[in-house]
């Protein structure tokens, strides 16, 4: 990653300390979130090597593993940040992958719709509400490149699902509707521990602003991506 967290920032120093601390406790969860996400990526490169793949889908697979443990670092620097201290590596958040009882090649691409196509196509979108209103330059790159690496991992989805065989898309459809309504509500869940006011000038609008965008953006990105590979939500 190109854009280091800075060991000092003039819109940090600026706040008040319960703001610094109460931002600094949400990069320490954003990390453990992140080293979550990791081993969601564990599973998607297992069952991408035990299915019919495009190299170039392996590939990314493997570039998102390594991703995410970066974020995670990335996190624990601006919890750092914030807090004014170090904080320690937490343990990852827990991923239980979900297993549909299906043949390897249906089973590896329900992952990858789960885990790419909708939760990192949400995580684009609740970045994209996020990034540009954060007030410190520096602080907007590193947050710029986050969302850079997090557009690469729901392109992997969609990838793979354009890659398939279209009688394997179709055989998926049916599975489409309760995926994205697991990752909903995983995200509002998500959402509803944020602080309702927000901090807009430190990437976190208040959150009924990201409530409204990823709840539309099942209508806005979701419903027409899947449409547009000739799944029919
Ligand atoms: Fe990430
Ligand atoms: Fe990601």
């Amino acid at each position: 990653m190109s854009a280091a967290v800075p060991q000092f920032d003039e819109s940090v120093a600026r706040l008040r300390p319960e703001q610094r601390h109460a931002l600094a406790r949400y990069w320490a969860r954003r990390a453990r979130s992140e080293l979550g996400a990791r081993s969601g990526f564990a599973v998607i490169e297992r069952a991408l090597a035990s299915a019919p793949s495009a190299p170039v889908v392996r590939e990314l697979a493997a570039q998102a593993l390594a991703d995410e443990r970066r974020h995670a670092q990335l996190c624990l620097e601006l919890a750092a940040l914030y807090g004014g201290r170090s904080v320690p590596t937490p343990t990852p958040a827990p991923f239980d992958a979900p297993r549909y009882g299906v043949e390897p090649e249906l089973e590896a691409l329900l992952q990858v719709i789960g885990m790419c196509c909708v939760n990192e196509s949400l995580a684009v979108v609740f970045l994209q509400a996020c990034v540009p209103s954060v007030e410190s330059p520096q602080l907007r790159a590193v947050q710029r490149r986050h969302l850079a690496d997090e557009v690469q991992h729901a392109r992997l989805g969609w990838a793979h699902l354009a890659w398939v065989p279209a009688g394997l898309r179709a055989r998926a459809r049916e599975w489409v509707a309760p995926l994205i309504d697991t990752q909903r509500s995983a995200w509002r869940e998500r959402v509803a521990t944020l602080p309702e006011e927000g901090y807009p000038g430190h990437g976190l609008p208040p959150r009924a602003v990201i409530e409204a965008e990823l709840m539309s953006a099942v209508d806005r990105v979701l419903v027409p991506g899947f449409a547009y590979l000739g799944v029919r939500v």
